[in-house]
């Protein structure tokens, strides 16, 4: 009985717990945005690099993914930042399902801090904690495996590669160089880290807020007398820092070239004494499209297209036609939210044509103008905006002039070119 009872806990004391800090900001993220047309919005919720979507996930879910996987995974800690944990749960434990345990912690200043906030909810069962970025997606579970096959007898692993450059030792100031590395010495530590729970608590507890400061966990338990073993490996395991990192791992990840097709229409009834926008631009009219917003048809209908394409609903669903703040609303605002919200999925308009049926007036020169509107909205060349113009022969409400109606095919393409 006495026998079995001890086996029973050693069995359950392999149990691995695994942090994910992801309680950063994202700031080097934000400023290689900058510049970028669909990186106007501002606001950490809008941007946060970890919701960005790769093969429709997003970015933080492929790395929880591969854990939730390991069979010796107990739990999934991740460490969000301030108002994280609303916008995680609406958007990932709402939306997916995991195996494990997902518990959610709040971060703190530095990426250590935020380790050891959830260091503190560990659970008492698990032997051992594995630390991860969310910023690393291309984890695979079979590194896991590995890396807990290597630590017999060591109170911690780290993954990470040999160095390929040389490295020398400068003065950031002057940039006068001390010295050169020998290579053979040097190792590029990345995550995930492996330990024993108790090694890497002892640590942060030893060094309390002097740990706060450092890059990643294995170096306080190497400054603390532990025995770190480096275990090399030269899989890509990029950690997204700019947003050029997130092209390549999306590159990289993605079997399928990043074209999407969106269809839009709309159709509105014309009616007097409302002004006529089309595609954003006024047209002189004795009627114009009725609606809860400015009515514009061809804006409404490419907006569409965009939410179509990447799977997100339609205008409806984010601007319902009950709400009293879109009343009246320029639409071109419409348009840039979709803009905003396929740049999520990594995606803009790489073309659109479009056709408007219209009886009276005849569109004729303003045609032009509503294209070069259309390309400064969409920041495209205008020979990339077709806009065609029908009268219906007077057939049908559009044929009578009781109403105008837009159809749209647009072309989305991978945001970085
Ligand atoms: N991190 C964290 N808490 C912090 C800072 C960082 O949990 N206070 C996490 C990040 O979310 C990320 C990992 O630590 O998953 C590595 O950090 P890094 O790549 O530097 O991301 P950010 O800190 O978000 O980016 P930046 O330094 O550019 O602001
Ligand atoms: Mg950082």
């Amino acid at each position: 009985m006495r026998l079995k009872k001890i086996v029973g806990m050693k069995e359950r004391s392999n149990g691995v717990s695994v942090i994910i800090p992801a309680a950063g900001e994202g700031r080097r993220f934000r400023e290689s945005r900058n510049g970028s047309a669909s990186s106007r919005s501002k606001g950490r919720t809008t941007i946060d690099k970890l919701y960005f979507q790769i093969q429709g996930r997003p970015l933080i879910v492929h790395a929880l993914r591969a854990f939730d996987s390991v069979s010796s995974v107990q739990e999934i800690i991740v460490a969000l930042g301030p108002g994280g944990q609303t916008r995680f749960r609406r958007e990932i434990l709402s939306r997916m399902k995991f195996k494990k345990p997902v518990v959610l912690v709040r971060g703190g200043a530095t990426r250590a801090e935020s380790v050891w906030q959830a260091l503190k909810r560990v659970s008492k069962k698990s032997a051992y904690v594995c630390v991860h970025d969310a910023a690393r997606p291309l984890v695979q579970s079979a590194w896991v495996t590995h890396l807990l096959q290597n630590l017999n007898g060591w109170d911690g692993v780290v993954l990470g590669r040999r160095a390929t450059a040389t490295v020398k030792v400068f003065q950031s100031g002057t940039g006068k160089i001390k010295k050169t590395l020998d290579r053979n010495q040097i190792f590029e530590a990345e995550t995930p880290q492996i330990f024993k729970k108790d090694v890497l608590l002892k640590a942060y507890q030893a060094l309390g807020s002097r740990a706060f400061h450092a890059t990643d966990d294995a170096s306080l338990v190497e400054t603390t007398g532990g025995r770190m073993k480096a275990v090399s490996h030269s899989h890509p395991n990029i950690k997204v820092t700019t947003y050029q990192d997130l092209i390549l791992v999306r590159k990289m990840i993605e079997k399928t070239p990043a074209l999407r097709f969106g269809l839009g229409s709309d159709r509105h009834r014309l009616v007097s004494k409302r002004p006529f926008f089309l595609g954003g631009v006024r047209i002189h009219s004795s009627v114009g499209p009725l609606g809860h917003s400015d009515g514009d048809p061809l804006l409404h209908a490419i907006t569409d297209a965009i939410l179509g394409a990447v799977g997100a609903g339609d205008i409806g669903d984010f601007f319902p036609n009950t709400a009293k703040q879109w009343k009246n609303k320029r639409s071109d605002w419409f348009l840039k939210k979709a803009l905003e919200i396929a740049a999520r999925s990594l995606v803009r308009p790489v073309q659109v044509d479009a056709t408007v049926i219209l009886e009276r007036p005849k569109l004729g020169p303003r045609k032009k103008k509503i294209q070069a509107h259309l390309a400064k909205l969409l920041s495209l060349p205008i020979t990339q905006i077709g806009l065609k113009a029908k009268t219906a022969e007077g057939l049908g409400p559009e044929g009578e002039g009781k109403a105008v109606s837009c159809e749209v095919l647009v072309v989305l393409g991978s945001s970085e070119s």
